[in-house]
């Protein structure tokens, strides 16, 4: 039994996250962990929130409420949608929980004791009303360069010029209002990623089969040296993880804390601490750490591309260079954007459908489905209503709901809710049974690469095969002149609809829990040989018909949807 970690990029804590957000991380994140799990393998599945940074500040800000405790209700809320969209994380943790808080200051120790982070004095803007250091973002003035107003710290939103604080004309401190701004000095954390330009390097060269998107975006940052600069790991801002602690080896750093891009990688390992907290389960330094066990774990990770510098070189920067044993990632699987109906998904501007929409209007599996089938691997991809009318309809509606509707339906019209027993099956059921055989092991394949369209394609094959045989021995015909016959084709139908449970559970968990239920069965063993699998139900097995699995699109819904989701969320 393998052991496999699996870690999505975890979403900001402020706002509910869009379908774009979601198929780019946590969805083919969760299609793998299910999908390893009916393997029989041994899955650790991790997210969380990221709760630091100006813009959880802000959001709170804007909600009217203390920071500490919007972030306790959005990871609530987060968590909820999670659950209903089927996501099954072992543990949904917090970056702002005590253990990650231990954990990032315990690395940065490390790194300081190895060289690798030093202090820097810099200046930077001061507002005494407010008695702190105000980060770019919130202070704001005129911009120098177009005459707009409200310019923040770091761009003019106007005219999109960068700039520095110091630029503006008459700044003023979001905070207070204050005007009497001066420039102070301080002193800030800096992480000396260029000394770890050559051992990044190396690591990125050796990894072997991992995704181009992947090693492309992370050579570029290597080659342009932007990505390699020496970076900023401290911020002065109230919320956060404070970078002045008992036993730090620095002072005079109160009132600042780490940088959100810092912290947050971190709570990927101090996730699985909250894990053992919560009662889940007590070794986490198996999954984590390569003295304890860790060294046999294959380590995933899920992210849109924007993450990927972070992960292959920020993250690897801390854990390489904290000189301990910790588990490193073995493969990356990035995703490129998903588009909204001919334009970007924006979650300021409210534009696409957001998770909890798309549940208010039709259950996980239809979105799971369409999304994962068309997710954004080899380019960007796009979301049109009429795509997904179509792909729910035919795929989802047409093919695997009817079959399961026509074979259950016509078993109890024609016989009883229980297998028949029927004659032996014949060269038409053997066909199936080696196409199948072929399929299966092509789904497992791409699986297993975490090809995730390919995997989709196939599945999809996988049904239609069933359609296709169903629809040629059309056992409606031979009942008429052979009922014997007619009852092996309707066994075979039966046993393909729990065939096709276990197989479409990582896509369609919810449906595929409904389709074993109406075949009574509890056994989601994973099919090893095929004809086997497909005599796990045998005569007279008790069954029941289920509720139609998937309903169609109408077009008038389609439009509705369309004219609903185009505008601004309220
Ligand atoms: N919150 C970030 C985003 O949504 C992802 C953080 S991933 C981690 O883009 F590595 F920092 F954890
Ligand atoms: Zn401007």
């Amino acid at each position: 039994m393998a052991r496999i970690l699996i870690t999505s990029a975890i979403p900001y804590i402020n706002g509910i996250k869009h379908l774009g957000n979601l198929v780019g991380s946590q969805l083919p994140a969760d299609l793998f962990a299910r999908y390893q799990r009916g393997r029989g393998n041994e899955v650790m599945y991790l997210c969380a929130t990221d709760e630091h940074g100006t813009p959880a500040e802000l959001a709170a800000a804007k909600a009217g409420k203390p920071v500490a405790e919007y972030c306790a209700e959005m990871h609530g809320v987060q968590a909820d949608i999670a659950t209903r969209f089927g996501l099954s994380f072992d543990h949904f943790g917090r970056s702002s929980s005590p253990q990650n808080h231990k954990l990032t200051q315990h690395l940065a120790v490390k790194l300081f004791e190895n060289g690798l982070i030093e202090e820097r004095a810099e200046t930077q803007m001061y507002s005494p009303t407010d008695g702190r250091f105000l980060p770019d973002r919130y202070i704001e003035g005129t911009c120098p360069n177009c005459g707009y107003e409200s310019a923040r710290g770091d761009q003019c939103d106007n005219c999109t010029k960068q700039l520095d604080p110091i630029d503006l004309i008459n700044p003023r401190s979001t905070v207070s209002g204050a005007t009497d701004l001066e420039m102070r000095e301080t002193k800030h954390l800096y992480l000396l990623q260029s000394k770890m330009k050559d051992q990044l390097e190396e690591w990125i060269d050796t990894r072997e089969g991992w995704p181009l998107l992947t090693t492309s975006i992370a050579k570029k940052w290597l080659t342009d040296g932007d990505g390699l600069q020496d970076r900023g790991i401290t911020r002065d801002l109230n919320w956060g993880i404070p970078v002045q602690f008992d036993g730090a080896p620095w002072s005079g750093m109160d009132g600042k804390v780490f940088y959100v891009w810092f912290d947050a990688p971190i709570e990927y390992i101090a996730c699985a601490l909250e894990w053992v907290e919560a009662g889940k389960g007590t070794d986490w330094e198996r999954w984590w750490c390569t003295d304890k066990g860790a060294s046999d774990v294959t380590y995933v990770q899920f992210m849109g591309k924007d993450n990927v510098p972070f992960h292959t070189l920020s993250f690897p920067a801390t854990i390489l260079g904290s000189e301990e044993p910790w588990k490193l990632v073995d493969f990356i699987k990035s995703f490129n954007y998903l588009n909204y109906d001919g334009g970007q998904f924006s979650t300021s501007r409210g534009r696409g459908v957001f998770m909890d929409q798309a549940l208010e209007i039709l259950p996980a599996d239809y979105w799971r489905w369409w999304l994962l089938s068309h997710a954004p691997e080899s380019s960007d991809s796009e979301f049109t209503w009429d795509n997904f009318q179509a792909s729910v309809n035919k795929d989802l509606a047409d093919v695997l709901g009817n079959f399961v509707s026509r074979v259950t339906k016509f078993c109890r019209s024609k016989f009883s809710e229980a297998v028949p027993q029927g004659g032996a099956y014949g060269a038409q059921e053997q066909a199936v049974i080696d196409e199948l055989s072929t399929r299966i092991r092509a789904y497992e394949a791409h699986m297993e690469a975490m090809e995730v369209r390919k995997a989709a394609q196939e599945l999809r094959a996988i049904w239609v095969a069933g359609n296709e045989y169903l629809q040629s021995a059309a056992p409606w015909a031979t009942f008429k002149e052979d009922p014997v016959q007619a009852a092996a084709q309707v066994r075979l139908g039966l046993n393909l609809i729990r065939l096709y449970a276990v197989l479409s559970a990582p896509f369609i968990p919810f449906a595929s829990a409904q389709m074993l239920t109406a075949m009574g069965v509890e056994d989601a063993q994973w099919p090893g040989d095929v004809a086997e699998a497909l005599s796990a139900l045998p005569a007279s097995h008790a069954f029941t018909v289920p509720d139609n699995l998937f309903r169609k699109i109408t077009d008038d819904e389609r439009e509705d949807w369309q004219a609903r989701f185009a505008g601004v969320r309220t």
